[in-house]
């Protein structure tokens, strides 16, 4: 295997890098200005109550719609919970913010055939969320066993229903570099291969396996790829002493990884689209001695991705991955209207309000070079 000397927190740099930023250097008096059709974010936690009202208009200020994540406290397993939770969604956002919450509910060993059907009918709800229990944050009541949801992911499957998947095996004894591998090997080459029509989405894809599985799995099987999966590596965890705001689950891997994921992002298969995971955690429960996984990007999120692509020379193929593909995989129209970005240094906030608490951003430190107008 091949290690590579990383400049970090900056965007990791590789030979291609440099060559492809080249490129992107020759093109820059001409491409200083970017306007994408409005994108949309596939994966997103928005928690609740006070917390929800601090971070819902960072999102809905740069994206039409966003797949909301189910894992609150107590999940949202029902229609009735995820629609009422869709209410206070919409209650929370700035007055006069066009937004839509697009809905998920929480899978468990419970979960009912009929509840399939009524997600079915919603028209709100567009997925079910698959978490091994103890996974990732949250996770206490998700799924011990993939064959006890055999028969939910039956109906899912005759009725449509996307099956969003958290991909990484629980086994305390597993490294917990190798749990994404190791889950796309045992548990996700089993359901593609029990459920051949079923619609899933990998989410938050962190290794090359994954990237690999899904390319060359059916077009119904997709993927979401997160702004700091495609920007940093997991030595950026430990740059300078350990940096718990780089710490989220599936957690970053080996700069061949990141360099795997550059690839699918830019890749134009409509498999690989825009999910920031943004997943905000107050400052006090993630610097501490056990502190929670999860990075918060939704103030910059559409920047991180441009900084991402450009870095690479695939500046042009931005807007399909945030704008294009989520949306056709999911039925849904593209987003009517446009944002633009401009090629603009800018330091986002070091942190920002979260209820009584605060959130310190993955960017904290840094200068962004794109920034949306
Ligand atoms: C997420 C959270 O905080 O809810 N954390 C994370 O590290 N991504 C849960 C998740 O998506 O795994
Ligand atoms: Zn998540």
């Amino acid at each position: 295997m091949r290690l590579r000397a990383v400049r970090l927190p900056s965007v990791a740099r590789s030979p291609q890098f440099f060559l492809n930023s080249l490129a992107a250097s020759a093109l820059e008096n001409v491409s200083d200005t970017l306007t994408l059709t409005r994108p949309d974010d596939f994966h997103l936690h928005l928690r609740d109550g006070a917390a929800l009202a601090s971070v819902a208009g960072f999102t809905a200020r740069q994206f039409g719609r966003a797949l909301v994540m189910p894992n609150l406290k107590p999940p949202v397993t029902t229609v009735a919970m995820a629609l009422a939770y869709r209410d206070r969604i919409l209650r929370a956002l700035p007055a006069g913010v066009a937004f839509e919450p697009l809905m998920t509910l929480y899978l468990t060993d419970r979960t009912g055939v009929d509840e399939v059907a009524r997600v079915a009918e919603s028209g709100a709800v567009k997925a079910f969320k698959y978490y091994p229990a103890g996974a990732t944050t949250n996770s206490d009541s998700g799924v011990t066993s993939l064959k006890n949801v055999y028969g939910v992911l039956d109906a899912m499957q005759r009725h449509g229903v996307v099956l969003c998947v958290h991909g990484e095996v629980t086994d305390p004894a597993t490294d917990v570099f190798d749990r994404e591998a190791i889950f796309v090997e045992q548990s996700l080459t089993q359901v593609v291969r029990d459920f051949p029509a079923l619609r899933i989405v990998v989410e938050h894809i962190t290794t090359r396996e994954a990237a690999d599985f899904v390319s060359a799995a059916p077009a119904h099987v997709g993927a979401t790829i997160t702004p700091q999966h495609l920007l940093y590596n997991r030595t950026s965890i430990f740059t300078g002493g350990i940096r718990p705001h780089f710490y989220c689950l599936p957690i970053l891997k080996r700069e061949t990884h990141r360099e795997a994921l550059v690839e699918a992002a830019i890749s134009g298969s409509p498999k690989f689209f825009l999910g920031t995971d943004s997943a905000p955690h107050a400052r006090n429960s993630k610097e501490t001695c056990c502190g929670a996984a999860g990075c918060f990007t939704s103030h910059a999120a559409i920047e991180l991705y441009a900084e991402a692509f450009d870095a690479v020379g695939a500046i042009d193929k931005l807007d399909a991955f945030a704008s294009r593909f989520g949306a056709e995989f999911y039925g849904l129209p593209r987003n009517a209207d446009t944002i633009t970005l401009l090629r603009e240094s800018w330091s986002p906030p070091e942190e920002f309000a979260f209820g009584n608490e605060t959130i310190v951003p993955l960017t904290q430190g840094r200068t962004l070079a794109w920034k949306m107008q």
